[in-house]
Order: structure tokens, then C-alpha cells, then sequence
């Protein structure tokens, strides 16, 4: 079974029925609903079972400090333990599938494919067999930012042999698993764990923005093209899966009807979600024409001898240009965006080089999370600039989701979740976007990287001091599962 083998009937149904706003809010009976996770945030089990050190056990151990609540993912919700209770939850809630990922350090703990950790095979394959028994459709992520210390040692995502290392877990991972997972997703936010990891604070916390960054995202890129070329030679025939990557794009709104801001508004599209999108997803492949332009007009002026944005080789441009049966997309929020009139500074800044300056409106209702304000009309506006721009791909929405501070009676998850599936709803049946599955994040509570668990984005609540981590449905679980099964909006839910 696989959720992308339904987008084969996707013309058939799309456009077929169409709400009025006083109608009620369905999907198409073939649409899927989800839930999300990541390894690092649920499974704990750091250490054991042959599992080898991640970029996150390191540096959350070395610097508890950075962490908002000095926590970090030794623990988590213990899911490496209790992931029948996990897969309980999705029953509860009656979703078509899981995406979640797999942690490269468990099954390969020194990186390398010479030594693989049959604990870690064992571990994914009943949780596999787990969902399997209750008809739940796998959506695995290979990596969702928990590289191997040992291969961090090596420069990590900067250091182009990494690339390979990546083939190899690939092949390790379609080898193992290739035969119950069909829908694969190489990367999860590239943008994200380049942008802050590698430009900045996050593991590993190379803070080196506007170099970095970009190396690695280079090198994931050449990774990405990489694994689908070889799913395609190696696994294809066999397997006949579908092999994706999972890009974050919050909506960038001009802040002004002006010219300069509604150009301003565009590099910054270009640099947060082309950098990634345009490699794979356009008819001419490589970086954004604008990327490439003001990074190598910026870096000369810095007095750089070439461009700090590395450069494909023809080769490459062909190999990475089409990579992706579908997209993966991640999404949130909106800001707006107003240029940004300041001289050139003369160290490498990614947000110099993009030119736009960032906020967001005092009156956008908040979460729990600083970045994250709830601006539905924004998703529909993402996904029809996806359309225009890459020519309607099918998408699957790997992620959207709220943070809220703890609580079960989270109506205000419900308001969020009501809102953006709207504007979903508008954006396929109205605007005729190609997507073809929403999965919420997150299935529950967990460990939120930097911010420790003070931010909540679980439809279940986890009581993290409880010995058994206990999980407890919210009212927005309640929401969801009605969603998940009827594919309609709930009428009313406490909205
Ligand atoms: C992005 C990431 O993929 C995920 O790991 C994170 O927890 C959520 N969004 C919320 O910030």
C-alpha cells in the first residue's frame, strides 16, 4: 500500500467536489490523513542496544545550557520502549498513515555501512510489523537531523564525501526495509538544520551563516539526487516505491504593496524554499537564478576570490533535476518581508545576502512558539506559488502543526487545525493544488530541539515526569480522529 500510488487516481478526483461555504468541509474519500514524529524527539534509548552517538546526544550533553529548559532526548517519550502504545494512539485517532524517521547512529553507529546495528533493524522492524497489523501506512524519513558524531568529526553536511556515506545508509535502509516502506523522504527541512546548524546555534552549532550553510546545503543536495538515482537503478524495479524530500516554506508576504517589497518578498521565497525546491522541482534545476546572483556579487565585494554558494557541475544540475517523485511539504506560519536597505556588512550573514528583513503582525494570534503565528490565508498563498512555480507537483504536507503550552483542553489546537485544513481544502478544490495527503505534527509531545519540551505540539499530551511517560488524548485529538475518519471538518468541536 502507499500514499502516493492514490495521486495516480488524483486527477479523477480532484475538482469533483467542490464546498460552498455553508456546505460542510469534505476531502476526497482517497486523501489521507497522518500523524509525525522524528526519532531524536520521541525515541530516547540514546545509548542503548548498540545505538552510536548523534550530533544532538553530543551537544545537548556538552552544552545543556543552549537547551531552553536544559533538557534533551535521552529519554524523550521513551517510544524506542513504547511504540505499541504509539501505534495504539494512531488507532484511536484513525489515520491512514505514520510518517516517522529513522535514526541513521542506531542502525549504522559509527556512520559507515560496515557495521550495522541489527538491534536497530529489529527495532524499526516491529514497529513496522505494528503498523503493518493495524493497516497504517509507513512514511519514513531517512534523516531528520541526528547525524552520527563520528561523521560530524568528519565536517559533517560540509564535508562532500558525506554524500556517499549517505548512499550507503540509503542502500542499508531500502535493503531492510524496502519491502514494507514505500514512500521514502531522503531529508526533513534542509533549510532548517543547514540555516541553524550550520549557520547557527542548533546542533551541531557551527554558527557560521552565509558559509556553512551553504556547503551543507550543497552536499544534502548531492546526497538527495544521489539516493534517488540509486533507488531508481538499484530498487525501483522491485520495490516500485516513491522516493521524496521534505522542504519547510513559511509564507513570505510583501509587508507593503510597494514594488521593492513585493520583490523583496520574492528572493526571500527564492532563498528559503528555492535554495532547496529549485535544484529538484523546476524545469531548469540549479539554484535560483537570484541566489546565485547576489551571493556572487555579495561574496565578491566581501573580497572573496569565488562565490561562498558552491557551484554544480552540468552533471549535477541533470542528476539532482527531477529527484523527487513528490514533495514534502513543511508548514507553518507567514511573515512579512520588507527590504532591507543596509550597506553590505563584511562578514557572510544568509540574511545579508537575502535582503529582506523579517516580522510578523502583533494582531496574528500566537502560539507557544515565539516564530509561530496562526495566519491560515498563508498556507493557501504557499501552495499556490508551489503551483505556479513547479508546475503543480504532487505534494503530500509532511508537517503543520501549533505549539501550545501544556493542557488537554487545547481549543485553540482545534481553531488552528480548522483554519489551515480550510485553507487546504480551498487550495485543492478551489485553486486545484496537487496535494494528496496532510499529516499533523505531532502525534505528541516531544523533545522541541532548542526549546526543550516547553513547547508543545502534541495531540497527545506526554506526562514526561511519569515513569511510563504517559500519554493522554487532548480535545484536538478528539478533532482530529473525526477528521481522519469521516474526511470532513467537524462541524463544531469546541471552536
Ligand atoms: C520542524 C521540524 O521538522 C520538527 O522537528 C519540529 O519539531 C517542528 N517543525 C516544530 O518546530
Amino acid at each position: 500500500m502507499t500514499i502516493i500510488l492514490y495521486t495516480l487516481c488524483f486527477a479523477a478526483f480532484v475538482g469533483v467536489r467542490v464546498a460552498a461555504d455553508n456546505e460542510r468541509i469534505c476531502f476526497s474519500n482517497k486523501f489521507k490523513f497522518g500523524v509525525a514524529t522524528a526519532a531524536y524527539q520521541i525515541e530516547g534509548a540514546w545509548n542503548v542496544s548498540g545505538k552510536g552517538e548523534s550530533i544532538w546526544d553530543r551537544y545537548t550533553h556538552n552544552y545543556p545550557e543552549r537547551v531552553f529548559d536544559h533538557h534533551n532526548g535521552d529519554t524523550a517519550a521513551d517510544s524506542y520502549h513504547l511504540y505499541k502504545r504509539d501505534v495504539e494512539m494512531m488507532v484511536e485517532l484513525g489515520v491512514q498513515f505514520y510518517r516517522f524517521s529513522m535514526s541513521w547512529p542506531r542502525i549504522l553507529p559509527n556512520g559507515l555501512s560496515n557495521e550495522i546495528n541489527e538491534d536497530g533493524i529489529i527495532y524499526y522492524n516491529l514497529l513496522l510489523n505494528e503498523l503493518k497489523a493495524h493497516n497504517i501506512i509507513p512514511l519514513v524519513t531517512m534523516y531528520h537531523w541526528d547525524l552520527p558524531q563520528t561523521l560530524q568529526d568528519l565536517g559533517g553536511w560540509t564535508n562532500p564525501i558525506i554524500a556517499d556515506y549517505f548512499v550507503d545508509y540509503a542502500r542499508v535502509l531500502f535493503e531492510s526495509f524496502g519491502d514494507t516502506v514505500d514512500t521514502w523522504l531522503t531529508f526533513n527541512e534542509p533549510y532548517s538544520f543547514c540555516y541553524e546548524g550550520y549557520g547557527g546555534d542548533a546542533a551541531p552549532g557551527a554558527n557560521a551563516s552565509g558559509f556553512e550553510d551553504y556547503l551543507c546545503g550543497h552536499n544534502v543536495l548531492r546526497a538527495h539526487g544521489m539516493v534517488y538515482r540509486m533507488y531508481q537503478q538499484e530498487f525501483a524495479d522491485t520495490q516500485k516505491g516513491h522516493v521524496g524530500i521534505s522542504l519547510d516554506f513559511a509564507w513570505q508576504e510583501p509587508a507593503t504593496t510597494s514594488e521593492e517589497d513585493q520583490h523583496a518578498a520574492e528572493v526571500v521565497r527564492q532563498f528559503f524554499f528555492g535554495w532547496f525546491a529549485h535544484p529538484i522541482f523546476s524545469q531548469a534545476g540549479d539554484y535560483p537564478a537570484v541566489m546565485r546572483k547576489r551571493i556572487d556579487y555579495i561574496s565578491k565585494r566581501q573580497h572573496f576570490p569565488r562565490s561562498r554558494l558552491p557551484t554544480f557541475s552540468p552533471e549535477e544540475v541533470r542528476m539532482i533535476r527531477g529527484s523527487a517523485d513528490f514533495l514534502g511539504l513543511n508548514h507553518y506560519t507567514t511573515y512579512l518581508v520588507k527590504r532591507n536597505r543596509n550597506k553590505i556588512a563584511p562578514q557572510p550573514s544568509f540574511m545579508t545576502d537575502m535582503g529582506g528583513t523579517l516580522s510578523q503582525k502583533p494582531d496574528w494570534p500566537k502560539s507557544n512558539s515565539t516564530w509561530l503565528k496562526v495566519v491560515p490565508w498563508g498556507f493557501r498563498k504557499a501552495l499556490n506559488w508551489v503551483k505556479a512555480e513547479y508546475n503543480n507537483p504532487i505534494t503530500i504536507i509532511t508537517e503543520n502543526g501549533v505549539s501550545l503550552e501544556a493542557g488537554l483542553q487545547d481549543s485553540r489546537r482545534v481553531n488552528y487545525l480548522d483554519g489551515y485544513l480550510r485553507a487546504l481544502h480551498n487550495a485543492i478544490f478551489k485553486d486545484k493544488c496537487n496535494v494528496v495527503g496532510y499529516t499533523y505534527w505531532s502525534l505528541m509531545d516531544n523533545f522541541e530541539w532548542l526549546r526543550g519540551f516547553s513547547e508543545r505540539f502534541g495531540l497527545y499530551e506526554v506526562n514526561f515526569c511519569s515513569a511510563n511517560k504517559t500519554r493522554t488524548a487532548r480535545l484536538s485529538a478528539g478533532f482530529y480522529s473525526k477528521l481522519a475518519k469521516t474526511k470532513c471538518l467537524p462541524v463544531s468541536w469546541g471552536v
